[in-house]
């Protein structure tokens, strides 16, 4: 393959999205298909779940703890050095739970993607289980969007609804949408990827 392409996923927890990307990377070949590998978890948490998860899977892991940074901006400089290091065709966040500074998603512009936990344009930003459950919305859902300056917006790559449901509580929406998470993120990564010459 003339050009490897690496992926390169940020989490900040368990890393359940993170896992299910590399195991469909691992199973469908994406190596053999696309030429595309996981390269590195980069973690700005040391004790997320998700880096012994991404181990036990094989990739490579790094942290990258942000309470040692003054700035947002010193932490994202120091991170676009670490992500740079695989010279990545696509970075991935799941879960990632840090606001990225302009400058760093412009870097990545293009190749920048995120799982949201609920049907964009609808409920950006944190609690969005349990706000659908108190507007009273019969639909709830995740989407895997491209990531631009403004927190939660960007072009929608991938949606997948699921019912809210009599006495849902946010942890049993949340159970729900998960598993649509699941389906849903490794599917749009294979999109973006056949899509690349
Ligand atoms: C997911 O619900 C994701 O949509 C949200 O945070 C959760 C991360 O879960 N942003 P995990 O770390 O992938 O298990």
């Amino acid at each position: 393959m003339p050009h490897p392409k690496h992926i390169v996923i940020l989490i900040s927890g368990s890393g359940s999205n993170m896992a299910a990307i590399v195991q469909a990377a691992q199973q469908q070949g994406w190596q053999q298909q696309f030429g595309a590998t996981v390269a590195a978890v980069i973690s700005n948490r040391p004790d997320a779940a998700g880096l012994p998860l991404a181990q036990s899977l094989g990739v490579a892991t790094q942290v990258l703890d942000h309470r040692g940074f003054e700035s947002r901006e010193a932490f994202d400089a120091a991170l676009m050095q670490l992500i740079d290091r695989y010279q990545p065709a696509l970075v991935v966040l799941a879960g990632f739970m840090r606001i990225l500074t302009p400058g760093f998603v412009a870097h990545y512009a293009g190749r920048l993607i995120n799982i949201h936990p609920s049907l964009l344009p609808a409920f950006t930003g944190l609690n969005t289980h349990q706000r659908a459950i108190t507007a009273g919305c019969v639909e709830a859902g995740c989407t895997v969007h491209q990531v631009t300056a403004e927190l939660d917006h960007g072009p929608i790559l991938a949606q997948a609804a699921v019912p809210v449901l009599p006495g849902d509580t946010a942890e049993t929406l949340a159970a729900r949408v998960l598993v649509e998470e699941h389906r849903l993120y490794p599917q749009a990564v294979r999109d973006w990827l056949q899509g690349q010459p």
